[in-house]
This record gives structure tokens, C-alpha cells and sequence, in this order.
């Protein structure tokens, strides 16, 4: 796939900007606070319609701008398609999405006509942090890959809320306990799908990964792989066994107001030669394992689309020694990548076709 036009109005530092990078790398080089990630996270709000470090649409909008819009035209192996975002500053104003000129009423109708993979210093935190960050890799790479999956994980969600929502109710006396029911059938069918789903995608992604894990440290001593986990990760009838656990957790679940089992607790175990990499693995052990993760994604978007995601490779070049780094651009070779830095130092193996520097808002050659 190729970005052939991003237009900015309003976003972030950027008051109006058009870019349209060249096929190949190019470099966007700035000061710290220039405005680098902001071009890529615009890029990503197209992509996902939402931004890939803040899930405050608002913190996008230009201080002093009631309104911000992102642009983005692309072109794939037979067609071009149109994208764009408009987000509002005003809190209770629904963001509007277009695809082709057209408004579309479902965020899913965005996915999969603009598909990048972002790489950026917070990664880290895939390895190191918080179950949620897993969560949402796989929930993006899945969204990206088919809408279908975008809407089941909404849909899922909708329950959870309405679930949790009648707990406090029971528990406020405004509602008896039996009316549980409904919503633990309702749940039990929304859970199945997304748990097969994760599942399955965690078993391919840990193959593809455990290979560029081992590309890219150079080290065939140390295996990388990754396995889902969760309440339902061994269940053969997830729907059937989520509707046990719900039962069987109702007291707790009344008590805590919330609901325990389910995949919106699931999580991905990252292992490196037998040891859980959460609480062992060193900084750089973390950073490998972050890109060979990121790099296990292109792989599956790519099968997904026919068709290679665009890369944005944020600030992560200049974490890595020179090896790393050279294998990493072997195994990014012909995708069209928008890279930034602040320095070109330290930067001798990359082959930009366009260098751009960063600056007040701007954007110059
Ligand atoms: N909503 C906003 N309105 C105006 N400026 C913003 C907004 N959000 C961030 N900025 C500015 O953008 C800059 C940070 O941009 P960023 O792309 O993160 O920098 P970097 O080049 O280091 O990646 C800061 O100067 C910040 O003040
Ligand atoms: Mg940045």
C-alpha cells in the first residue's frame, strides 16, 4: 500500500499541512517536540480512527480550534481510496468518519482501507506493561485484518457495560439478580467469537514472531514465543464454558460490581527460553521482542490485504545497536516507511528516498 497524500487541518501542532512522501523510507527529522509523532499519529487515526497514544480524540484537536480533520489518500494494487477523521474539541460531539467521499455510519467501515503498523518507544510496555497493551495489539491487528472482528469486540463490550451496569443496580436494590440472565446468555455468545479469534491469532503471530526473534537478536540460544491466556484460553466451547463461569462467579461478581471471568481480563505470555519476559527479560531482550512482534503483525496484515501495511517507525532506531538495526531494515526492504529522529547520526544503514525536517508546525525538503 502507498500514502500518496496526507492532508492536515487543525491537528495537534499543525495548523494546515499537505505531505505526500515517495515510495521507500523517508526520514522526518526534528527537534523533540517538533511535530513528528503527531504526522504519524495522524496517519494512524486514519487507519484505526482513533490515535494510537491517546484515547482523548479531543487531545487531537488544535488548542484554540473547535475542529481538526486528517486526510489521507492511498493507493493500493487496484484501487485508491479516499480516508478521512474530523474530531471535535467540544466534549459529546461524535467524531465523523469518511471513506470515498462519503460519511460512514460504523467506525468498522474504516478498517482495512488504510493498514499500518506503528513502532514506537512506548512497545516497551507490550513486553513489560500491563495486560491491556496486549489486549489491544491483538485487538488492532484483528481489527485491521477484518471489520468483522472490530464489530463482535464492540458488541462484546456493549454487553460487558450493560452487564456490570445491572450489578450496580442489584446492588442499589433497583433490580433482582435473576435479571442476570439474560445479559450472562448475551455475554457467553459476544465472548465466544472474540476468544477463537485472539486465540488463533496469537498462535500465528507467536510463529512469525519466534523466527524474527531470532533474525533480529542474531542469538539462536534464545527462543522467543507467546501464548494467549485467559479464563476460556484452553476451552473447547468457549460459549458453553463462559456461561459456567458466569454462574459460577455471580456472587463474587455482585459483590465486586464487576464481572471477573471473560476475555476483557485475557492477556498474552510472552516467554524467552522458558522464563516469563514481564518480570525477566532485560531492556533489550524487551525491544527485540517488541519488534519481532510488531514485525509478526505486518506479516498478518499482509496476508490479510494481499497488500504490505504502511510502516511508521517512530523514535526506534536510535534504541538500537548497529546489527539490530541493519536486520530490522533487511526485513522492512520495499515498504513504503515514514521514519522519524533527531538526529541523522547513527542513522548510516537506512536508504531514505526523502529527508524532511520537522519544524514550527512545518514540514520542508
Ligand atoms: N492539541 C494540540 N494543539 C496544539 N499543539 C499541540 C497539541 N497537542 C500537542 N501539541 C504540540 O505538539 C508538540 C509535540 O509533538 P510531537 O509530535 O509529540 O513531537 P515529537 O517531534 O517530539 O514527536 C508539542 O510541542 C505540543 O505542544
Ligand atoms: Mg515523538
Amino acid at each position: 500500500m502507498r500514502l500518496l497524500q496526507l492532508r492536515l487541518h487543525q491537528f495537534r501542532s499543525y495548523e494546515q499541512l499537505t505531505l505526500m512522501p515517495p515510495p521507500g523510507i523517508t526520514i522526518l527529522i526534528g527537534e523533540n517536540g517538533a511535530g513528528k509523532t503527531n504526522l504519524l499519529e495522524a496517519i494512524h487515526l486514519c487507519c484505526l480512527g482513533r490515535s494510537h497514544r491517546t484515547s482523548n480524540d479531543r487531545d487531537m484537536v488544535r488548542l484554540g480550534s473547535s475542529t481538526c480533520a486528517v486526510h489521507a489518500r492511498v493507493a493500493r494494487t487496484s484501487v485508491q481510496d479516499e480516508v478521512g477523521v474530523r474530531l471535535f474539541a467540544a466534549q459529546g460531539e461524535r467524531k465523523i468518519v469518511f471513506v470515498n467521499g462519503k460519511t460512514v455510519q460504523r467506525m468498522g467501515e474504516l478498517m482495512g482501507h488504510m493498514t499500518c503498523v506503528m513502532f514506537s518507544p512506548e512497545d516497551l510496555d507490550l513486553v513489560k506493561g500491563a495486560p491491556k497493551g496486549r489486549r489491544t495489539f491483538l485487538d488492532m491487528l484483528l481489527s485491521q485484518s477484518q471489520a468483522a472482528y472490530f464489530y463482535a469486540l464492540q458488541h462484546y463490550n456493549a454487553v460487558l457495560r450493560q452487564r456490570n451496569a445491572l450489578l450496580k443496580e442489584i446492588a442499589r436494590n433497583k433490580a433482582q439478580a435473576s435479571m442476570l440472565d439474560i445479559w450472562d446468555e448475551q455475554l457467553s455468545k459476544a465472548a465466544a467469537p472474540i476468544v477463537i479469534q485472539r486465540r488463533d491469532a496469537a498462535n500465528a503471530i507467536s510463529d512469525l514472531a519466534t523466527d524474527h526473534y531470532s533474525f533480529i537478536a542474531n542469538r539462536k540460544q534464545e527462543r522467543f514465543f507467546m501464548r494467549y491466556q485467559g479464563s476460556l484460553m484452553d476451552s473447547l466451547d468457549p460459549e458453553a464454558d463462559m456461561r459456567k463461569r458466569l454462574a459460577a462467579s455471580r456472587e463474587d461478581d455482585l459483590r465486586r460490581l464487576a464481572t471477573g471471568p471473560g476475555p476483557h481480563r485475557d492477556d498474552l505470555q510472552l516467554m524467552l527460553s522458558g522464563n516469563d519476559m514481564r518480570s525477566f527479560a532485560s531492556q533489550g531482550q524487551a525491544r527485540t521482542a517488541a519488534l519481532a512482534m510488531r514485525l509478526a503483525q505486518i506479516d498478518i496484515l499482509t496476508r490479510a490485504h494481499q497488500e504490505t501495511p504502511l510502516l511508521l517507525l517512530d523514535d526506534v532506531m536510535s534504541e538500537l545497536d548497529e546489527g539490530r538495526q541493519a536486520r530490522l531494515l533487511v526485513r522492512l526492504d520495499r515498504m513504503q516507511t515514514l521514519l522519524t529522529c533527531t538526529e541523522l547520526s547513527g542513522m548510516q544503514n537506512v536508504r531514505p528516498s526523502c529527508v524532511l525536517t520537522v519544524k514550527d508546525g512545518t514540514v520542508k525538503a
